[in-house]
């Protein structure tokens, strides 16, 4: 294959490299066909420098000569197996992209049995193969870390792979279908139907649903706008809807922020984050199956895989059941230096009471956080009295003390920004 785009230059060059060289080899020739008759001496020249050194014309050593001719010989030669003169191939008939694809077949021909092994197996016990694992890394690292990060633990705007959380579904079938085909998050914008205070209220709404610091007042207002305008993809108690991609907003993952701003902007402008299908990017690489395959494993032995699909609620019967699910956690915010409870971190403890009234044998483990400003004796203190006070409102609410568990976490200082850290989670276990 050439690069030339026209007819022409290929013979052109052809023609002025076999020119020079013959011409090289012509004038090489004519200058240098004298040899000294014996006895002959060289013909003096008439410079002389410094008064004794002259100039003597002697004709060139025959080594020397070779030497060039050599050179030339070298060069025709080369020429007429490589490629070198326009177009022409060369009589070996070697090409880069030859010599590419060879050894590309070489370590395709070494890896095929391997691939192949992993494809017979399932994702599970592919993801748990410290082999397939390594080579699950290395895909990873060329194709998903530019925008995942190399340790999959994303940004924003591009899902953390490490965790529970997730926009499509954890488990093998959600995860390749994710990476084979590629998703397309689509969050409308909304600003223009909601107006700037129907947004705010909204976005409030939105804050309270994770417990985080909102207003009430326009929460309030903005849990029928919720209803009306949010509730068909994101659910009508905000945890979400993984066949249309749309996030839990009950949780503490965000993808893109979980500030008023980051929120309002969210609503006001939509979002859409674009998953690229890798069966395309790939193209027609090797074993592409094969590498899919192991890239699901990979992702899924990450951390936050599930064993198999979530049953997907049916749409109406999930919109009648307003009522939140079974709480498997809720996490109340405290002030700072405070370990008393405040309204909203009450409303967020009811879910784990009605589940811990209706079901007499849940017991419940409560863990207390600080964060990491202060005194380390006085914040350990504090998270302590921040979980005896959740004790408290839950005892209050009929729950026999025997059932509620104070857990000491390991680290006391939440993670997160101050507000986030400052927390007690109580759990249903
Ligand atoms: C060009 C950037 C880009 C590349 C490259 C990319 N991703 Fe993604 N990926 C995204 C974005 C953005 C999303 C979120 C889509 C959305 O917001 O709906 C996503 C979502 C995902 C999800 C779904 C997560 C969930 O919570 O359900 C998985 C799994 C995933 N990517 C795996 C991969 C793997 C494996 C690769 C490499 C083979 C890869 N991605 C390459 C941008 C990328
Ligand atoms: C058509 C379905 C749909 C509707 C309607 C919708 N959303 Fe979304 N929403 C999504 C999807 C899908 C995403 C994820 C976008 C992405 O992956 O890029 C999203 C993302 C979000 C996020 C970002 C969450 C995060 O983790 O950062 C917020 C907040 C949000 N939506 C709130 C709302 C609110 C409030 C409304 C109503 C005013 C609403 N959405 C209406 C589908 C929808």
């Amino acid at each position: 294959m050439s690069d030339f785009t026209s007819g022409f230059w290929p013979i052109y060059i052809s023609v002025l490299t076999l020119v020079s060289i013959i011409g090289t080899w012509v004038f090489l020739k004519s200058q240098t066909t004298r040899k000294l008759a014996p006895g002959e001496k060289a013909e003096l020249m008439e410079h002389t420098w410094d008064g004794d050194l002259q100039d003597l014309n002697n004709p060139l050593p025959r080594w020397w000569l070779g030497l060039f001719y050599g050179t030339l010989i070298f060069a025709l030669a080369y020429l007429a197996l490589w490629p070198g003169l326009g177009n022409f191939a060369g009589a070996l008939g070697w090409t880069s992209k030859g010599e590419y694809e060879a050894e590309v077949k070489a370590a395709e021909a070494k890896f095929q049995p391997v691939y192949e092994g992993f494809m017979k197996q399932d994702i599970m016990t592919v993801a748990a193969n410290p082999e397939a694992r390594a080579i699950g890394k290395n895909l990873f690292l060329t194709y998903c870390s530019q925008c995942h990060g190399s340790d999959a633990a994303g940004a924003r705007g591009f899902p953390n792979l490490t965790d529970a959380d997730w926009l499509y579904g954890g488990d093998p079938d959600s995860i390749k279908a994710t990476i084979t085909d590629g998703r397309a998050g689509v969050m409308p914008a909304l600003g223009e139907a909601l107006g700037t205070q129907g947004t705010k209220e909204v976005a409030n709404y939105v804050l309270s649903l994770s417990g985080r610091q909102h207003d009430a007042a326009m929460a309030a207002a903005g849990k029928t706008k919720f209803a009306e305008n949010c509730a068909a993809c994101h659910m009508p108690d905000g945890t979400g809807m993984q066949a249309m991609g749309a996030p839990n907003l009950t949780d503490k993952v965000w993808l893109y922020g979980g500030s008023e701003a980051a929120v309002i902007e969210t609503i006001a402008k939509g979002r859409n984050g674009v998953m690229p299908g890798m069966a395309q990017t790939m193209g027609t690489t090797s074993n592409k199956d094969a590498k899919l395959h192991l890239l699901t494993a990979y992702v899924y032995g990450l951390g936050g895989g599930v064993a198999k699909a979530a049953e997907p609620a049916p749409a109406a019967a999930a919109v009648e059941a307003a009522a939140p699910a079974a709480p498997q956690a809720a996490t109340m915010y405290f002030d700072t230096g405070k370990a008393e409870m405040s309204a909203e971190a009450r409303a967020a403890l009811q879910s784990i009471i009605d589940f811990a009234t209706a079901n007499p044998d849940a017991r419940i483990a409560i863990s207390g956080f600080h964060d990491a400003t202060g005194s380390a004796a006085a914040n350990a203190e504090l998270a302590k009295n921040r979980a005896k006070s959740v004790r408290d409102a839950l005892t209050a609410a009929g729950i026999a003390e025997a059932r509620i568990e104070l857990r000491k976490p390991e680290v006391t200082t939440g993670g997160g920004d101050p507000a986030e850290a400052r927390r007690v989670e109580a759990s249903i276990m």
